[in-house]
């Protein structure tokens, strides 16, 4: 029944705080971080350093930094890289249209790529779906302690 009530919130992108509690990186993200991200951010890619310092070279063979443990892919949530999976993963609708460069990676159909971002902010926490960097840039101001506190993560 629970399961039923948590497929149905997925595919509608009805966010509950009884579902985000129940999203977590070992259940959840791992494996579709796995099935979809995997092949280029894996055990293959070079941390991020590494790769600023060869952008084109590791781009050239489709290889984006590493982010594949907990402690990797929250890297680029929270801090130091503050808000770039939620930049990448954005389908637009919070950034005035435009989606970030890796929607498309979340599967084949929008269907599923609507259900597996969702996951994914589930998994971020409701409300801390934000995509501000820890510095203002442009237009868009640095993030704040109290979006900052919304962050979930679970592991
Ligand atoms: C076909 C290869 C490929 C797949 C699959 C892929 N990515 Fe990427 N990703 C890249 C490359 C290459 C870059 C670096 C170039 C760029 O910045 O766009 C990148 C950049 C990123 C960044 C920005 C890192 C930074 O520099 O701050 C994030 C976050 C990210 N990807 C998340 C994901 C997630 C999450 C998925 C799965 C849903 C995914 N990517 C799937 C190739 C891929």
């Amino acid at each position: 029944m629970l399961r039923n009530m948590m497929a149905a919130c997925l595919v509608l992108g009805i966010s509950s705080p009884v579902l985000a509690a129940d999203v977590t990186y070992r259940k959840d993200i791992a494996p579709l971080f796995k099935a979809k991200c995997g092949y280029c951010h894996g055990a293959e890619s070079p941390y991020l350093g590494d790769f600023n310092e060869n952008k084109a070279k590791f781009e050239a063979d489709s290889l984006g930094p590493r982010m594949d443990s907990y402690a990797d892919l929250i890297f680029y949530v929270g801090w130091p890289d503050t808000g770039a999976l939620m930049r990448r993963l954005d389908d637009g609708k919070n950034a005035g249209g435009k989606a970030g460069n890796m929607y498309k990676r979340l599967g084949s159909s929008e269907e599923e790529r609507q259900k597996n971002l969702a996951l994914f902010k589930e998994w971020v926490g409701p409300d801390a779906w934000n995509l501000n960097r820890w510095k203002a840039k442009g237009d868009v101001p640095a993030i704040t302690k109290e979006q900052v506190d919304k962050i979930k993560v679970k592991y």
